[in-house]
């Protein structure tokens, strides 16, 4: 097993830890850094029926008191209602100040649990168990916690950090192949922030062999501790997201509208795709972007089973898009590639971004 100590600013040290088949350590893992007490331990009906016995037997023998919230699983659960329903589990059940919320599942689960961990008695401490890629490689660090408005994509919430990262990579075998896409979108987009080690493992992987899936396989651990690492150097002196942070928002205008405008029936990954090969070609349009950049992007995601383009119009995308949260009054920060495997932050007018988007998605 290896270790990634986080340290971000001001907040408190934790520790992520990664290896295969350390779900049965779960109890002791914790157990080192939090005195026995009651836990929430909250996860979705799929990713749950899987591990929860697991966790939650290592976690009675280490002499912790378990209770168990459980949600349908999906995008849509992250609301209001799940997140009340949460709150007022934790408090049927006594669970104070000096217990613990442990979360199981995908982004999803570690958003809802998060924020309500952020926001229950003022903020209670949580443990983070990722079974996604995305969730391992991106969503489980760095402390942002929220759940979906009406209007738009993770518009409430917090920043939170976790008090331990416990990431079991075998958990990703019995992710559904579109999941697993979903995490290489975030991965490539660490390779299009400076990582070149992940992109040589993307690129020797889609090369030699037909299924991205299983030839991934050998180098999880390594792309979740690197995919880690690259998050961490732009978080740490950026925790509130006013500035160098937000590179990792690479794709994800475009792709949060498109969530947002497909009702999220087209996943984050796939969106943050089609966002990263369209800030491309709108990057080209404009003089901003190297010329053949967006090309190679949209290889690279091709390859990798994802989508480079959407059918839904720019008015509609430029209609989500304007809730957005990088949004600062009139204008708004979208992160462009200058060529392959570097980026950089453009404010721009707001009028400015249905001509954008349609530079990008036509
Ligand atoms: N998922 C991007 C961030 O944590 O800033």
């Amino acid at each position: 097993m290896s270790k990634i100590t986080v340290k971000l600013g001001l907040e408190k040290e934790y520790t992520v830890n990664i290896g295969t088949d350390i779900l049965k350590n779960t109890g002791e893992i914790i157990g080192a850094i939090h005195s026995p007490c009651r836990v929430a331990f909250i996860t979705d009906f799929t990713v749950g029926t899987y591990y929860t016995n697991t966790v939650v037997d290592s976690l009675k023998d280490s002499g912790f008191e378990v209770y168990i919230f459980a949600y349908p699983a999906g995008e849509s659960s992250k609301n209001m209602e799940t997140y009340e329903k949460i709150l007022e589990f934790l408090a049927d059940n006594q669970i104070t100040r000096s217990d613990l919320i442990v979360e199981l599942g995908g982004g999803v689960a570690g958003d809802l649990a998060g924020f309500a961990a952020a926001t229950y008695m003022r903020g209670i401490d949580y443990v983070q168990i990722p079974t996604s890629l995305l969730a391992m490689v991106d969503s489980s660090v760095g402390g942002k916690t929220s759940i979906d408005l009406e209007s738009g994509k993770n518009l409430c919430g917090a920043f939170w950090q976790p008090i331990s990262v416990i990431c079991s990579v075998d958990t990703l075998e019995t992710l559904d192949k579109k999941f697993f896409d979903d995490g290489v979108a975030e991965i490539i987009k660490y390779g299009m922030l400076g990582n070149e080690k992940i992109l040589k493992i993307l690129h020797s992987c889609v090369e030699n062999h037909d299924n991205l899936h299983f030839a991934l396989k050998p180098f999880l651990e390594e792309i979740v501790e690197e995919a880690i690492n690259t998050k961490i150097s732009y978080v740490k002196d950026d925790v509130l997201d006013t500035g160098r942070r937000q590179y990792l928002n690479f794709g994800h205008t475009i792709g949060h509208a498109i969530e947002h405008a497909s009702r999220y029936a087209i996943p984050h990954g796939h969106a943050v795709a089609v966002g990263m090969c369209s800030m491309a070609k709108a990057g080209e349009a404009l003089g901003i972007t190297e010329e053949g950049t967006a090309n190679k992007i949209k290889a690279l995601v091709r390859e990798c089973g994802l989508p480079t383009s959407t059918i839904i119009s720019p008015k509609d995308l430029y209609n989500s898009a304007l809730s957005d949260k990088k949004r600062r009054g009139e204008n708004i920060n979208l992160v462009f590639p200058i060529s392959f495997g570097k980026c950089e932050i453009k404010s721009v007018k707001i009028d400015e971004l249905l001509n954008i988007i349609t530079l990008g998605v036509k």
